[in-house]
């Protein structure tokens, strides 16, 4: 019993990261982590946001989700249905709008995977991420095995694109471990499959005896913590350690009782124990 709860233990201690929320600049401790960054510059021994959107070209502007290229500038983006024109104006505007009139831009609506039929499935992302061809349906494909269920050309040809997490191995496509990195330099960190590719969970990784093994973020310096964590941990010069980052501060909204009800869930988990 005990071996086996150990067993489970181990399954779901994964050391896997969150790297969803990313470090501000104003968090930033050492001028090294600040200028990683572009929209970060160091000044005068603090770490500063960059005033947003100073992107110039009308090309990348565009595709940065948080700007809008109106009027020979690239601006904040504020929302679709504030702009106006035909539909390849407001996609010139943001990647993020369409005109379906012809006159107004609105927000592109991204279909479900479920929506595409067989022929467009494999070639296609839903709003859901990734999709594939699965069990006769087109779905949103969420771990590297689910690769497998796609057959014929796309197996391969899927689980390599997923390079960052996924592997070919045995002709199956399973998920990418820190032993699968051959050497030095490419022993960084494995992304757990995301739909999007755009990881919200990593394994960091360590070379050890010639070998890549697992890390935590304690095994990181003040190189590679910023780097390695994807943004998401900052080098702290004080304690010398590689700590998380608290991110954008809160909705400044909270309910009133989320202090209450967090601490009313936190003591059922602890007794529930
Ligand atoms: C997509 O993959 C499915 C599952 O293997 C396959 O049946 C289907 O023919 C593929 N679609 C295309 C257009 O190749
Ligand atoms: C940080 O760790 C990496 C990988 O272990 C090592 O190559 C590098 O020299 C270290 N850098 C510093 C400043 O200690």
């Amino acid at each position: 019993m005990f071996v086996y709860l150990l067993f489970i233990f181990s399954i779901v201690s994964s050391t896997y990261i969150d790297v969803v929320t990313k470090c501000i600049c104003e968090e930033l401790l050492i001028e090294n982590d600040c200028n990683i960054v572009n929209y970060c510059y160091w000044d005068q021994n603090k770490c500063i946001d960059i005033e947003d959107c100073t992107i110039e070209s009308p090309v990348d502007c565009p595709y940065d989700i948080k700007c809008a290229y109106v009027d020979g500038k690239c601006t904040k983006f504020t929302s679709c249905d504030k702009y106006i024109g035909d539909k390849s104006t407001c996609e010139a505007i943001s990647i993020q709008c369409t005109s379906l009139d012809g006159n107004k831009c609105q927000n592109k609506v991204i279909p479900s995977c479920s929506e595409f039929d067989e022929e467009n499935c494999n070639y296609s992302d839903g709003n859901e991420g990734e999709c594939g061809f699965i069990d006769d349906k087109c779905q949103v494909v969420k771990q590297c095995s689910d690769i497998d269920l796609i057959k014929g050309e796309f197996q391969i040809m899927k689980c390599v694109s997923n390079i960052h997490s996924c592997k070919v191995s045995n002709s199956k496509c399973v998920q990418k471990k820190c032993s699968d990195l051959q050497d030095q330099s490419s022993c960084q960190y494995i992304h757990l499959y995301d739909p999007f590719d755009k990881p919200s969970s990593i394994q960091i990784c360590k070379w050890q005896d010639a070998h890549c093994v697992d890390a935590m973020p304690n095994d990181l310096n003040e190189s590679n913590c910023f780097i390695d964590t994807i943004y998401s941990y900052l080098w702290n010069p004080n304690s010398k350690t590689c700590q998380k980052c608290n991110g954008p501060p809160p909705n400044p909204n909270p309910p009133d009782n989320f202090e209450l009800i967090m601490k009313v869930a936190i003591m059922i988990f602890v007794i529930s124990q």
